[in-house]
């Protein structure tokens, strides 16, 4: 069976982008399949750093045929941007890209829609989303009446239909804005703005739940990049401070079209702590000192918006029910060089809640946030690692913490990362 799965298992920004672009060389697709451009995923080549947020990161690698799938919410202007910018810098193989005819396309009315309505109603806590009209996308995707595909924009009535919906995300944004505050869309500014999209992305919009599918038989290798993370699974994430998509490897089926009996290796991509950009509950969040130099070693300002992300010591509890939900074979820890330098590490193996501790993963936010972690601490290490390349040259500290996050997690340690480079890996035998 040829398929192999990436899926971040904390709340995103694992360094999913590294893994895939390792793994694309032994692959003939790269797929992304869900999510949109709320995603920002960072590789490195030699010293050139890219950041993608739509295209697979697969994009940078000759021969390797790109597929955004049907679970995708397109931004069709941020394609071509993305596209342009890679051209500029001489990268990037556009031919093989190949953009799915059933993948919801993002409009300006998507934009209004996610500054509007940002909130958590039930406490008033921002959900904090990226701006990239995601959420509302994916909701007139599932509503159904408001909704465009890719395709839809090669079609006749796509006039009337940009008509239709206009007049009614206008009236319906003029209630959200009594006082004004929002300008009227115009349906045919944006009727010509997506057909010249339309042209751009011509060569490119295919069926390919066909192409996959035919491939998965013909026994091609595939890659399947997930976005996000399983914490911000729609379903079964810290909901509703969440995404809008099943970004935990239960989406990947759904959003690829390639049922799961093609997919023999899953890959849960682990941060050595924790990071969540955006609103809701943290329980192992360190607003403190130490926080603040987790960010500042590993860089933690978001990809898509540069926010500060916040940061916090391994969370154990969530590991192990994020690597079950997904599936996951082994996992890659990335990120080990910045815990360098720190006395002592903190995995949280429990949670307390109310008095009683446990380590199931609570389904409701409310528990989640009374969940008080319960720590075990473990030596650090002051020595930098950035220069390791195998297992056994990681101070003894840097492998007593990784063997114990395996065996809380229980799966075992594939790949370990120790600087963003391509070369800064350590394969586990
Ligand atoms: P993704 O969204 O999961 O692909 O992750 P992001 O690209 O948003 O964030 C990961 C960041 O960590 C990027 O800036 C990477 O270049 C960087 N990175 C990846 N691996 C390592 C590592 O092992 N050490 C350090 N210090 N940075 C890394
Ligand atoms: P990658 O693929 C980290 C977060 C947002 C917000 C919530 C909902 O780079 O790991 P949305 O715009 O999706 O409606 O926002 O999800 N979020 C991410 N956080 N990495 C991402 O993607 C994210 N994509 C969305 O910050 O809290
Ligand atoms: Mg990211």
């Amino acid at each position: 069976m040829p398929g192999t799965c990436v899926i971040g298992l904390q709340w995103g920004d694992e360094a999913k982008g590294k893994i895939v672009d390792r793994l694309t060389r032994e692959h003939d697709f790269v797929v992304r399949y869900q999510g949109g451009a709320n995603a920002g995923h960072t590789v490195m080549v030699g010293e050139q750093v890219y950041k993608l947020s739509l295209l697979p990161s697969g994009i940078l690698t000759p021969g390797v045929i790109c597929v955004v799938a049907s679970g995708v919410v397109l931004n069709p202007a941020r394609v071509i941007e993305e596209l342009d910018g890679l051209a500029a810098r001489g990268a990037g193989h556009e031919k093989n890209l190949r953009l799915s005819d059933r993948a919801h396309v993002i409009f300006p009315w998507h934009f209004v829609e996610d500054r509007a309505f940002d909130k958590n109603t039930s406490d008033g806590e921002n959900i904090g989303t990226t701006g990239r009209g995601i959420g509302p996308c994916y909701r007139d995707k599932v509503g159904r009446s408001h909704a465009v595909r890719l395709g839809d924009l090669y079609r006749p009535e796509l006039r009337d239909r940009i008509e239709h919906i206009v007049e009614i995300k206008n009236r319906m944004l003029a209630v959200h804005y009594p006082a004004g505050g929002f300008e009227p869309l115009s349906a045919a500014a944006i009727y010509d703005e997506y057909t010249a999209y339309a042209q751009r992305l011509r060569p490119y919009v295919c069926d390919t739940t066909e192409l996959l599918l035919a491939a998965a038989e013909a026994g091609k290798r595939l890659l399947f990049e997930g976005a996000q993370g399983a914490l911000l699974d729609v379903d079964h994430g810290t909901y509703p401070f969440v995404t809008s998509s099943n970004s935990s490897g239960v989406g990947i089926a759904s959003g690829s079209g390639v049922p799961s009996r093609y997919m023999d290796h899953i890959i849960g991509v682990v941060k050595a702590y924790s990071t969540r950009v955006g609103g809701g509950p943290f329980p192992t969040e360190q607003d403190n000192p130490t926080g603040q130099r987790l960010r500042d070693r590993g860089n933690e300002y978001g990809t898509v918006t540069r926010r500060p992300r916040r940061c916090g010591w391994l969370d154990a509890v969530a590991l192990r029910y994020t690597s079950r939900l997904s599936g996951v074979d082994s996992i890659a820890v990335m990120l080990l060089d910045v815990l360098s330098g720190l006395n002592e590490l903190q995995i949280c193996t429990a949670y307390e809640i109310d008095g009683r501790q446990t380590n199931v993963f609570p389904s409701h936010v409310d528990d989640l946030r009374r969940a008080v972690p319960v720590y075990e601490s473990l030596p650090g290490w002051k020595e930098e690692v950035t220069a390791c390349r195998t297992f056994g040259a990681l101070p003894s500290a840097a492998q007593k913490y990784l063997h114990r996050i395996s065996k809380l997690v229980d799966r075992p340690i594939e790949l370990v990362s120790v600087g963003p480079e391509r070369d800064q890996t350590i394969v586990v035998k």
